[in-house]
């Protein structure tokens, strides 16, 4: 009598290739989940559940079907044996897979050609099937559909556990890639705002102002009067507009780059804009390096970038909320100004804040915030006070941190 190759212990038994088939559905939920972390289109992610279920569960096709636009059930994706005549296929309310969708539970079928009370007849063509739900009762996503052709092995119950708990795993990360997308939805839209503003109150109001300007001109060289005054008053409009566009640069930069890791330049623009709200007025921010204003040249910008950064930054970036946070609950100011200039000469970084506002006065004892910018000071070994501003008028928050420079960046040509 013939028998079968035995080495005792070595023969896959049947255990064994249970826990191997378990293992696989488990493995392949992960990677589901990891496809949608790492921003898979979900058609794609979609598509490979359906070919993983049919590969791992032994199927002969496997579809999937979703909801759609009418609130209609339909097998979107199909793959495998006649998956041509499933494709589209709309499932009726009171079939197996609507009943999987509606309960939250999977179910088995033995033969689906031999089920008498059949609904949809496409699918009578095929052998067992097993129906596993993907999602919850109260958050169903689709039925995951896996079919053997007749006659084939009928799926069984440790089958439909582990199908349905892929199904299951499946359904939570596409939700959750879609809550994703939705607070990306609402970044973008708040990033519009925070753009519109940024154009109406800078950009807007300063052209405003030179078109004003460019009108005094006009009246004044009608009259025929004071050309040394006039010139004057278009440098003046010159700068003005010089700055509009360096405003308007800066938006655009922010539209068209929004994902992009900010410098820290950047980072201080929309530190100082933000801060309007609670100013009730637009602080000015005046970045430089060793003495010229960053934004007349964007190789400046990009020096500054490259020179803070890291903590460095982050600190820089943290000093300048602080200052402006200050400013607008303590001090009833009516101008502010940010100062941040770096000395690339051994200078270091520093950072002024300055209002006009109501001074110190008797403050007792340090509180949080001051002492936060002092513990950022010492990481750098540097220094920070707040003090009453040297004009008589309101305070005045320095902070300085020495910086060295790598010597390849005295230049702003990137290391080899
Ligand atoms: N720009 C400012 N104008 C007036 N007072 C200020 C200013 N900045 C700080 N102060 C005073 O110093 C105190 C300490 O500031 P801070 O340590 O930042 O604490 P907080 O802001 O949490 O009150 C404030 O409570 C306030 O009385
Ligand atoms: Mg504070």
């Amino acid at each position: 009598m013939p028998t079968e190759p035995v080495l005792d212990g070595q023969r896959p038994t049947r255990a064994d290739y249970e826990a191997a088939t378990r293992e696989r559905w488990i493995s392949a939920g992960a990677e589901i989940t990891t496809m949608l972390l790492q921003g898979a289109d979900e058609e794609d992610v979609l598509e490979h559940i359906v070919n993983v279920a049919m590969e791992i569960g032994s199927a002969d096709t496997a579809a999937l079907i979703l909801p759609g636009l009418q609130g209609e059930l339909t097998a979107e994706i199909v793959h495998g044996n006649g998956a041509g005549n499933l494709l589209g296929l709309v499932m009726p309310r009171e079939g197996m897979s609507w009943n999987a969708l509606r309960t939250g539970e999977g179910h088995l079928v033995d033969s689906l050609a031999a089920k008498p009370d059949l609904h949809t007849e496409a699918l009578r063509a095929y052998g067992p099937a097993l129906y596993a739900p993907m999602g919850t009762a109260e958050q169903p996503v689709g039925v995951l559909l896996l079919m053997r052709s007749v006659g084939g092995h009928v799926f069984d119950a440790a089958d439909l556990r582990r199908a349905q708990s892929f199904a299951k795993q499946a359904a939570l990360a596409l939700v959750l890639a879609d809550a994703r997308q939705a607070q990306a939805q609402a970044r973008l839209v708040e990033e519009r705002e925070r753009i519109a503003r940024d154009l109406h109150d800078l950009a807007i109001q300063q052209l405003f102002a030179t078109g004003m300007q460019l009108e005094v001109v006009r009246r004044r060289a009608g009259r025929g009067l004071d050309k040394a005054g006039l010139i004057a008053i278009v440098d003046e409009a010159l700068t003005s507009v010089d700055s509009s566009v360096r405003e308007i640069r800066s938006v655009v930069r922010s539209l068209r780059d929004p994902d992009a890791a900010s410098g820290v330049v950047e980072r201080l623009r929309r530190e100082s804009s933000l801060a309007r709200t609670g100013l009730g007025f637009a602080p000015s921010l005046l970045i430089t390096l060793d003495g010229r204003s960053v934004g007349d040249d964007a190789e400046d910008e990009e020096l500054f970038d490259s020179v803070i950064v890291g903590a460095l930054a982050d600190d820089v970036v943290a000093v300048v909320r602080e200052g402006l946070a200050n400013a607008a609950r303590h001090a009833q100011a009516s101008s502010v100004s940010a100062r941040i200039s770096l000395s690339t000469q051994g200078g270091g970084v520093t950072v002024e804040v300055e209002d006009d506002g109501i001074g110190l006065g008797n403050v007792s004892g340090r509180k949080s915030g001051t002492w936060n910018l002092a513990a950022r000071a010492r990481q750098h070994a540097g220094e920070s006070v707040v003090r009453d501003a040297p004009s008589g008028h309101g305070t005045l928050l320095h902070w300085h941190a020495p910086v060295t420079l790598d010597p390849a960046q005295g230049a702003p040509s990137p290391r080899p």
